[in-house]
């Protein structure tokens, strides 16, 4: 059906068009992208500006959507009128499910938002939107009208977490209501206009059996990642920006116990742990006055007084890891954290910088010692050229040989070959190394895997 409100001698029938909610588009946005469809973007920014001339904005987000849907629908079909621009019943659809977008969401990043394929969406000013699909990296066709369009987007998100962000504060991390992790970036910092950047979760959280079925893993590890939980190890996960380090924290905590108390310390809660037992504390940056600053350090410290069973820290990166390599060497075990390095090894020169940060006087020597004796396991994750993640290292800390702290890696991902379609291939093998956690894990009843080599895919 074709409705044309510019033909006199066929007046659409506007009043009895009935327009549908709008629903779940993520299967648009591909159909979206695949076209740059200057004229339908410029009709939306005129139709968006007379919507914000004509309705009323304030209170808009506390009024029931169907009601603000209905008004806007009707508002459009006037516009339109008004505009003498043709659209038929397809377009007239998802010109109002946009301007719902626009009024009560993040505008032309909802579809984006919506698309449970994408983990990242990187706004780099408003003429350039990425995002990661699957691990990879690629370009969108959606923008902003203009600058002022996406910092009106920006302030709405940072509006909900009730920070601000101007010149004199350029620089905000913030949450949307799903739990994603924003960060944004305006001008003077912004050199070229403002920068948001989106992690989002998977709406699902990753539990091991998921990232099994994916490849991330092999089943006898996923086994072996809960009984070192169970056991009560010491676990450090390392690995660049992006690997799913968070993730895997996530899908091991799992194996926590329902009657342990936990405490989760990070810069932007992430983390969704699933047992009813856990305390969540988060930093807080300076204020405008550069006061009630709350660090990372401050809250390991506070934790120790909250008898805690298990202190979780969603990534170490700076004084912090002193405090908390001190409490797992002193009753605290079972803790975990992450860390960006790119090898095991680089995970503990990392942790040693780190311990450097928190300006206490110790020689590197026993900085090394310190964090031999407190950490055990050492799981190395990567992101593959094809965008798969994967663990492709799990190494167990023996002790100390003179200055240098000694690992033994028990299982490796070994790439054999990439295939024409660009996929990477390869298999999780055990190095055949006894661990010394074994002597743990009959301790305390768990059971050993056996077979700790199973097929990449
Ligand atoms: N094994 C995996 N398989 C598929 N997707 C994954 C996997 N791990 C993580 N992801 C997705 O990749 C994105 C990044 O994951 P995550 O935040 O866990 O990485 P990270 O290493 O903690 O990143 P950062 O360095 O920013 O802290 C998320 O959207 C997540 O859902
Ligand atoms: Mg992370």
């Amino acid at each position: 059906m074709r409705l044309s409100f510019v033909d006199p001698q066929t007046p659409a029938p506007v009043t009895n068009l009935r327009l549908e909610p709008a629903e779940d588009r993520s299967f648009q946005t591909r159909a979206i992208w695949g076209q740059r469809d200057d004229a339908y973007f410029d009709l939306k920014t005129r139709m968006h500006r007379g919507l914000i001339e004509r309705m009323t904005l304030s209170g808009l987000d506390r009024r029931p959507p169907d009601q603000v849907r209905a008004e806007v629908s009707e508002l459009v079909i006037a516009m339109l009128q008004e505009d003498a621009h043709p659209l038929n019943a397809d377009e007239l659809r998802r010109l109002n499910a946009d301007l719902m977008d626009e009024l009560l969401g993040y505008g032309p990043l909802e579809p984006l938002l919506r698309d449970p394929e994408i983990s990242d969406i990187l706004v780099n000013t408003a003429k350039e939107v990425y995002v990661d699909r699957r691990g990879r990296i690629e370009p969108t066709t959606v923008r902003f009208s203009d600058e002022q369009h996406l910092l009106r987007v920006i302030e709405r998100i940072v509006d909900k977490v009730g920070r601000r962000i101007d010149e004199s504060q350029p620089m905000v991390d913030a949450r949307l209501p799903d739990g994603s992790r924003v960060n944004a970036v305006v001008p003077p910092i912004a050199v070229d206009g403002a920068l948001l950047s989106i992690r989002r979760f998977a709406r699902v959280p990753y539990d091991l059996p998921r990232l099994v079925a994916n490849g991330t893993i092999s089943s006898p590890t996923a086994d072996l990642l809960s009984g070192l939980v169970k056991a009560r190890l010491n676990i450090l996960i390392s690995g660049g920006t992006g690997t799913g380090k968070t993730t895997l924290l996530n899908a091991m905590s799992e194996a926590l116990g329902e009657d342990e108390r936990i405490v989760t310390i990070e810069d932007a809660a992430e983390l969704q742990l699933q047992q009813h037992h856990v305390v969540r504390m988060e930093t807080r940056p300076s204020n405008i006055e550069g006061r009630g600053e709350v660090t990372q350090r401050e809250l390991v410290k506070n934790s120790l007084r909250m008898r805690p069973d298990r202190i979780i820290v969603g990534e170490v990166r700076a004084g912090e890891a002193f405090d908390m390599l001190q409490a797992m060497n002193t009753g605290h075990d079972g803790s975990m954290t992450t860390v960006h390095a790119n090898t095991p090894r680089d995970a503990l020169t990392r942790l040693e910088q780190m311990i450097g940060m928190a300006g206490v006087d110790v020689s590197t020597r026993s900085m090394r010692a310190q964090i031999a004796s407190a950490i055990q396991i050492v799981i190395q994750l990567k992101r593959f050229s094809d965008g798969a993640r994967r663990l492709v290292s799990l190494q167990e800390i023996e002790g100390m040989e003179g200055d240098v702290i000694t690992m033994q890696e028990l299982m490796r991902f070994e790439q054999t070959h990439i295939d024409e379609a660009g996929r990477v291939h390869g298999r999780f093998g055990w190095t055949g190394i006894r661990p010394r956690f074994f002597e743990t894990f009959r301790t305390c009843g768990l059971h050993v895997p056996t077979v700790l080599a199973g097929p990449a895919e």
